[in-house]
């Protein structure tokens, strides 16, 4: 396994990511995980991450210089890299141009990581800061035309990088990559789906014993991996609890009990609590309303359910590895009440099972093939919690709710047969508060307006408007309002977030 040692850089992710691209397992750490701690994982190689501070400021996170001669391989990216120059004897300074965005270098020495590469590249900087001495032992390997774009000291084993090989404006990162964790680490290609499964399996056979487990499932692809996954390991010991609170997208619920009661037999208990949703929520219009009365009713209903499975220990949850980066350190405002929705409550001291703890999306959608879940399920767009209550904007009711249901029924399967769903992040229907007028034969009408909404985005926090072609817009439009029963009008939202927000409550 690689660690990557998080400085504090936004692009942290994503080296995890691209190290797991090559097949090649790795965690992220807090920088301060002492070198001992570090050493007791038995990493083949350390990644130093890019960071927002000056190693030459108070307070810097630095490293000690033992690290450096633990005899581990390491790469230094951005601030990794001004950190490795600093502690070892190099000479940083602040800079005064900054190198931002695509920057020609000039490749020195292609021994090491820039082997097989050519002479000339083209990188994605980000820093104000550079390295303008390499510290004793370290040759340059790259230069752009105003800065040192590269170090090693091939001996040690010490690399460092200026730029950014993670993100995709740096098209050959991943053969980066590949010459660290192959040629200088020797790490192997050993984290693939299959090898993920057998490990997660055998790890929750270990935990769960003979004892019984409770999964809740939403029917995204989260849940749905980690009940295929633990219905693997332990079979007829684990329950899954598929709440119909009524929001679902049309005939997603006939699918989840098709998938796992008929397919996959695993025991499910289908509650249908629908009526007990919308009598709670009748009359209740303010979003957060909507979403506690949900988060509430949610809670107590699978309470409910699970007193009467009787004896069961344990929870499975599909937390992920984003999530557990992020738990605890994202100091973000709260903009809406997320997550409210979708496990146990803690009363009930069960203990959790979460086999993909340690993965990214991508890599659960990997899993989830492999596993043979059908793609409907593995590669559906995430769903808030909450449902279609979110996206009915004013008063919940049953016609209300059926006409959404409808409507985004429509928009999904435009947007499929024009081949666009999995290049969206999400796109669905909003019903909006307000009615219009319209003529439809002779006839004047007074209907509802449905917005559709469809965006690019990697991680939800931030989105762009996709540009939907005008003729899948004009195909879902004119399907709509024929076919959606009290819709006269439908609107396209172009608005990114932020300042917007993906859903509208
Ligand atoms: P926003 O609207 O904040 O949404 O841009 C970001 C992502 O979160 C989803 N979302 C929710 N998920 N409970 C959830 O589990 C919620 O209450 C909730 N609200 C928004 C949204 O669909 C998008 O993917």
């Amino acid at each position: 396994m690689v660690v990557v040692l998080d400085f504090g850089a936004q692009y942290n992710q994503l080296i995890a990511r691209r190290i797991r691209e090559c097949r090649v397992y790795c965690e992220i750490l807090p920088h301060d995980t002492s070198l001992d701690q570090l050493l007791a994982r038995k990493p083949k190689g350390i990644v130093l991450s890019g960071g927002p501070s000056s190693v030459y400021e108070e307070g810097a996170p630095l490293v000690s210089r033992e690290f450096f001669d633990a005899g581990v391989p390491v790469l230094g990216i951005c601030y990794g890299m001004q950190l490795m120059a600093h502690v070892l004897g190099g000479r940083v300074k602040g800079g005064e141009r900054r190198e931002y965005g695509r920057t020609e270098l000039t490749v020195l020495n292609d021994q090491d990581l820039f082997q097989g590469l050519n002479p000339r590249l083209i990188a994605w900087m980000s820093h104000g800061d550079r390295v303008e001495g390499v510290p004793p032992g370290f040759a340059e390997t790259a230069r752009t035309s105003s800065a040192l774009a590269a170090m090693s000291d091939r001996k040690r084993k010490l690399f460092g990088v200026q730029f950014h090989p993670e993100v995709v404006h740096t098209p050959w990162g991943m053969d980066l990559f590949r010459n660290f964790l192959y040629q200088q680490c020797g790490c192997k290609q050993t984290w693939t789906p299959d090898s993920v499964i057998a490990q997660a399996v055998a790890a929750v056979r270990e935990q769960v014993g003979g004892g019984k487990v409770a999964c809740a499932l939403s029917g995204g692809v989260d849940s749905a991996v980690t009940a295929a996954l633990v219905h693997r390991a332990v079979g007829s010991q684990l329950t899954c609890i598929f709440m119909d609170h009524g929001f679902l997208r049309k005939g997603e619920a006939e699918q989840v009990v098709h998938t796992f009661g008929e397919n996959f037999h695993v025991n499910l208990v289908h509650v249908q609590a629908q009526k007990r949703f919308l009598k709670r929520l009748a009359g209740v219009v303010d979003p957060e309303e909507k979403r506690r009365i949900i988060g509430e009713q949610y809670a107590a209903v699978l309470e409910e359910e699970s007193h009467k499975l009787g004896d069961v220990q344990f929870l499975a949850q599909g937390t992920l590895y984003p999530d557990v980066i992020e738990s605890g350190t994202r100091e973000a405002a709260r903009i809406k009440t997320h997550h409210n929705v979708g496990g146990l409550p803690e009363t009930l001291k069960l203990k959790l099972v979460e086999p993909v703890r340690y993965l990214f999306k991508d890599e659960v959608r990997a899993v989830g093939e492999e596993l043979g879940l059908p793609g409907e399920i593995v590669w559906r767009h995430p769903f808030p919690g909450p449902g279609l209550a979110i996206r009915i904007l004013g008063e919940i009711t049953p016609e209300r709710l059926r006409s959404l249901q409808e409507a985004d029924a429509i928009i999904i399967e435009e947007i499929m047969a024009a081949g666009l769903y999995r290049r969206l992040f999400q796109c669905f229907g909003v019903l909006a508060p307000v009615k219009s007028v319209g003529v439809m034969g002779d006839q004047r009408t007074y209907a509802n307006t449905v917005i559709v909404r469809a965006v690019t985005s990697d991680d939800a926090m931030t989105a762009d408007w996709a540009h939907l072609p005008y003729e899948v817009l004009g195909r879902i439009s004119t399907r709509i309002i024929n076919e959606v029963k009290g819709v006269n009008r439908v609107a396209y939202d172009i608005s990114s977030k932020p300042p917007a927000t993906i859903e509208w409550e």
